[in-house]
Order: structure tokens, then C-alpha cells, then sequence
């Protein structure tokens, strides 16, 4: 992914195995995030391909990437702040969109029905989230971990096979942190794969297998935590990559 002269993702190529918590590190700057956006469809890459299930997805606009199961909780319509948790699960388009149209105008009896599911199924979701005291709360009132519990529910909504989450660990407490490595290994064993960028190495190391490691626009290195913690290359672009501004 080329940015005038720039070249922000530079031949990176790697799999995804399914049913994997994939980890995406690297420097401030690395690329991560031009990867995520180039994968979620708010880039077409300059070069190269991206497949999802065997699928060109490269060029697709984000609303059909999401449509496909790959959902990056961005995708979902940002919500207002006042609204509650509930509203929040519930402003999640349905993951087949032409269908509800149709269902709209045919059979409205269906269309009460799908929303009755739906609000059980947020309910649902908000349990297992640990979100259901909260419910009736505007968003903006719950703690920074509790709303990046509500951005894993809003991906839950869309029935995902495959989940990008950026930084789920940023300005979480460390007991919610706790609560949100859990849930996502849950939802792991429940069968759906996890692409994260996360700079807490604590949760990179203990949740993620294999850990992709980039630097400068490439890739540096594929491994677990054992393998990237005693890779000389990694400390070598964390401690090069990006000095401190301070002298
Ligand atoms: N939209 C953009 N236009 C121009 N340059 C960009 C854009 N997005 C990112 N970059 C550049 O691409 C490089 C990688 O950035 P980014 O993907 O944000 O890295 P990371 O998420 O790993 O910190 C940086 O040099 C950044 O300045
Ligand atoms: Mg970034």
C-alpha cells in the first residue's frame, strides 16, 4: 500500500489460519494500521491481493467485506454517545441486508419477529459480555473497558467468522483487561478467528498464537511468544524503530 512516495505496507504476505488469535505488533508507524484498513476495505492496495475464504476481497468497499463475515468494528455506524448499550448492539445492520428489505415489504409479520430475535439475541450477547446490568445506560457512562466490551458485542451482532480489533487493551483497567482477554478466548473457542493489534505484550504474548511482527512497512518475523520474545530482530526494531523524543 503506496502513499505517494510512501510505501506504508511494503510486500507483506502472510496467511491467517482460521480459529487462530492472530497478533499484529510492531513499532508506531510500522504499518499495522494501513494493513487493518487495507483488509477492512477502507484502502484498495496499491499492489497485491487479499483473499477471505479463498476470495478476492482487495477493491471491495467495507460495507461487503463486512457482509462477508470480516468485520472491524469501525464498520458498524459510529454511535452516538447517549445512546445505551442496548441501542448501541441493536444499530448493527443484520449481516444479510438485501433480505431484511425484502422481508420489509412482503411480510412485516416476519419483520416484528426478526426484531424481537434481535433484541434477543443483544440481550444475549450483553450477558456474556458481562454488559447486562448496563444495559438502559447511555454508553457514554460505562468505563473505558466496559465500552470496548460494547464494541466486541456490536461485532458479535453481525455474526462474524472473522473479527479485526484494534488496541482491545488500550486505557483498560487491568481487572477488565482480565475480563476481556477472557471473553475474546471464549469467543475463540467458539470458533471465530482474531486478527488484534495490541501494544500490552503482556496480552499479545499470553492470547495470541502466531504473532505476526512488522517494522517499517514489512514484515519482520511470523511466530508464538516464545519465539518473537527471543528474536533479536524484534527488540532491535522496537528499540530502533522509534526513539524516544526526549534528548
Ligand atoms: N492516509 C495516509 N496517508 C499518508 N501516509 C500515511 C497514511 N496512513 C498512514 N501513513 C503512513 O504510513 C506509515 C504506516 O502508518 P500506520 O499504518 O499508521 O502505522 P502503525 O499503525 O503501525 O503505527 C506511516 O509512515 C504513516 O505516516
Ligand atoms: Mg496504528
Amino acid at each position: 500500500m503506496r502513499f505517494g512516495g510512501l510505501k506504508a505496507v511494503d510486500d507483506v504476505s502472510f496467511k491467517i489460519r482460521e480459529h487462530t488469535i492472530t497478533g499484529l505488533i510492531g513499532p508506531n508507524g510500522a504499518g499495522k494500521t494501513t494493513l487493518f484498513n487495507s483488509i477492512a476495505g477502507v484502502y484498495t492496495p496499491t499492489a497485491g491481493q487479499i483473499l477471505f475464504k479463498g476470495e478476492r476481497i482487495d477493491g471491495l468497499p467495507p460495507h461487503r467485506i463486512f457482509h462477508k463475515g470480516l468485520v472491524r468494528t469501525f464498520q458498524i455506524p459510529r454511535p452516538f454517545p447517549e445512546m445505551t448499550v442496548l441501542e448501541n448492539l441493536l444499530v448493527v445492520p443484520p449481516s444479510q441486508c438485501g433480505e431484511s428489505f425484502w422481508n420489509n415489504w412482503f411480510q412485516p409479520a416476519r419483520v416484528r419477529e426478526e426484531e424481537e430475535r434481535n433484541h434477543d439475541k443483544a440481550c444475549e450477547i450483553a450477558k456474556f459480555l458481562n454488559l447486562g446490568h448496563v444495559l438502559d445506560l447511555p454508553c457514554k457512562n460505562l468505563s473505558g473497558g466496559q465500552q470496548k466490551l460494547v464494541e466486541i458485542g456490536r461485532a458479535l451482532m453481525a455474526d462474524p467468522s472473522m473479527i479485526l480489533l484494534d488496541e482491545p487493551g488500550a486505557g483498560v483497567n487491568p481487572s477488565l483487561l482480565a475480563e476481556i482477554i477472557d471473553r475474546i478466548s471464549e469467543l475463540h473457542e467458539r470458533g471465530i478467528t482474531f486478527l488484534l493489534i495490541e501494544h500490552n505484550m503482556d496480552m499479545v504474548l499470553n492470547l495470541c498464537d502466531p504473532i505476526l511482527v512488522m517494522a517499517n512497512g514489512r514484515l519482520l518475523m511470523e511466530g508464538d511468544a516464545q519465539a518473537v520474545r527471543s528474536d533479536p530482530r524484534v527488540l532491535d526494531a522496537y528499540l530502533g524503530g522509534e526513539p524516544e523524543a526526549t534528548s
